[in-house]
């Protein structure tokens, strides 16, 4: 995506992929400095870590907790995050609809991008709020955060059982996936049957190859829209792609360029 993306706009650089081990991102980060990069985009499990590691945090990212976007301008770190305002363009492009008339459900509200996109929600002003987490802790915690904020009129955390989920889900409108689970075809399912509904959109953040994951092949069952990562991975590169250059980022390239890159 974003090779095909500096190719067409003229940029003399490469996009690579480099693996750090936890603990060792503001190690990593340094040597980024010393090698020239201009950015870097960061994922699973690095984005509380590079939160505290940048120079300089922008005020969103601040607010969603984690940052996924570095930028490197005169050998200082600027931490951004573009998994929030991403999750609102793929909101408005897969199902034409705005945060702020939605009530939410997000499960795995507790990790780094659950926790951007419950912030980014809440901002919106979303209508209703459910955080659902596997170590609920981290849930309350974003509640904490978010009702401190005082955006959005209602904010919930959930016990993460059949039942509970099974019931908030009939009072919403979005349910996200933004747990890695979905990513292998082994993983438990989600959510127990019966409970999507065609009145729902359903976001799952997780991509495949194959193009689809257990909870949007049953959400297309039940007749619901859907919208898979993919989508989020287009949106927020092209943000973390303005943040480098202050420039528009060509989405038709880039869009083609990730198709391309997962059919391989
Ligand atoms: N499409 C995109 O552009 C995009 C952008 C960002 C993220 N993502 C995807 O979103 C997912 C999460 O990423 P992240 O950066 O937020 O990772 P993270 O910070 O490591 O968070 C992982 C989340 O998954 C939950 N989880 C893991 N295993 C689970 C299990 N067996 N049962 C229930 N919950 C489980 C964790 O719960 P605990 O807190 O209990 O551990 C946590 O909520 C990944 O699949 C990632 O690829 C996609």
């Amino acid at each position: 995506m974003h090779n095909p993306a500096l190719r067409a706009c003229g940029i003399d650089a490469q996009y690579i992929r480099v693996q750090v081990p936890v603990g060792r991102v503001g190690e990593a980060f340094q040597q980024f400095v010393k090698c020239g990069f201009l950015g870097v985009n960061i994922t699973i499990p690095h984005k509380f870590e590079a939160l505290a590691v940048v120079d300089e945090l922008d005020e969103l990212a601040a607010a969603l907790g984690a940052v996924n976007t570095l930028a490197i301008r005169d050998g200082k770190l600027h931490g951004y995050n573009s998994d929030g305002p991403g999750f609102i363009r793929s909101v408005r492009e897969a199902f034409g609809a705005e945060l702020q008339d939605l009530r939410v459900l997000i499960l795995g509200a507790g990790g780094g991008a659950g926790r951007a996109v419950a912030a980014q929600s809440a901002l919106k002003r979303c209508r209703k709020l459910i955080l659902v987490n596997r170590s609920i802790e981290k849930a309350e915690t974003v509640a904490g955060e978010i009702r401190a904020v005082g955006r959005c009129p209602d904010v919930s955390v959930l016990n993460w059982t059949d039942e509970d989920v099974a019931k908030a889900a009939s009072n919403v409108d979005l349910i996200v996936n933004a747990t890695s689970l979905g990513m292998k075809a082994s993983d438990a399912k989600l959510l127990p049957a019966g409970v999507l509904e065609a009145r729902h959109l359903v976001f799952d953040m997780v991509y495949r190859a194959d193009g689809s994951t257990p909870l949007l092949a049953d959400a297309k069952l039940a007749g619901a829209k859907t919208v898979d990562g993919l989508t989020l991975l287009l949106h927020q590169g092209a943000i973390s792609f303005e943040h480098w250059f202050d420039q528009p980022a060509p989405l038709d390239v880039m869009r083609a360029g990730l198709q391309n890159a997962v059919m391989v």
